[in-house]
């Protein structure tokens, strides 16, 4: 590595949470930062977040994926059935998501729980992607072991002559993952390590916030 770790370093400056014009949900707020941050230059895929599972076995497992849809108080995003993270949530629902917004010195987490969501949601989502994620979708195993890149490219060629000129059907196996949040933390930097965090919880169908020491 030619940087030294040690030596990196940020001071964060640029805006600070007014705890007095907290509005009362905490899905409101995040769509403020999220058009915030998305109509801001410097942030790429506004729409990443990492996503926590816990296995059957108890063990963690984090990975990057795409928030694609909200759904009244909700976060929806696509994936394998399949999947390592598919088959985690199934067997237990509890996960986290994490977004980091450096453009803004912005962290949004949230802990939740996920199911899969409507059939009609994967359907409507499925139709509006692109024909070559649509064909991905059907050829790749997802989290399973391939024996090559090949695998995937014959795989490729199968799929796309078998559905050459006809609509491309949605995979059973493939479909929306829908979160709904026990608890929404936001943090934004601040100078000298002093961050503004505040932390939304529920209780019984309100939520209510706490402020927390950075
Ligand atoms: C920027 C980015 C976006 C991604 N979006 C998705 C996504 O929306 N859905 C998905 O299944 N995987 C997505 N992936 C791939 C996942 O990070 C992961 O490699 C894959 O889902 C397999 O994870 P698993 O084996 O833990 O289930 C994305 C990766 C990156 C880096």
């Amino acid at each position: 590595m030619k940087k030294k770790l040690f030596e990196l370093r940020k001071s964060y400056d640029k805006l600070s949470i007014d705890f007095e014009k907290l509005p009362s949900h905490p899905m409101d707020l995040f769509k403020i930062w999220f058009d915030e941050v998305s109509s801001h230059e410097g942030v790429d895929e506004v729409n990443a977040f990492t996503l926590s599972t816990i296995n059957s076995i108890g063990d963690l497992r984090s990975r990057v994926v795409l928030l694609k849809k909200i759904v009244n108080e909700s976060f929806i995003f696509f994936t394998n059935y399949e999947s390592e993270k598919a088959q985690s949530i199934f067997h237990n629902p509890k996960v986290c998501m994490s977004f980091y917004w450096p453009n803004l010195e912005r962290q949004i987490i949230i802990n939740g729980k996920a199911i899969k969501s409507s059939k009609k949601i994967s359907d409507e989502y499925f139709k509006s992607r692109p024909r070559g994620s649509q064909l991905g979708a059907h050829v790749s195993p997802q989290s399973k072991e391939i024996p090559s890149k090949n695998f995937l490219i014959q795989r490729l060629k199968k799929i796309e002559k078998k559905y050459k000129g006809v609509e491309i059907p949605r995979p059973t196996n493939w479909g929306g993952i829908k979160i709904t949040p026990d608890s929404y933390e936001f943090w934004q930097g601040r100078p000298n390590r002093l961050h503004d965090r505040v932390k939304f919880f529920k209780v019984q169908s309100n939520w209510e916030y706490v402020k927390l020491a950075p």
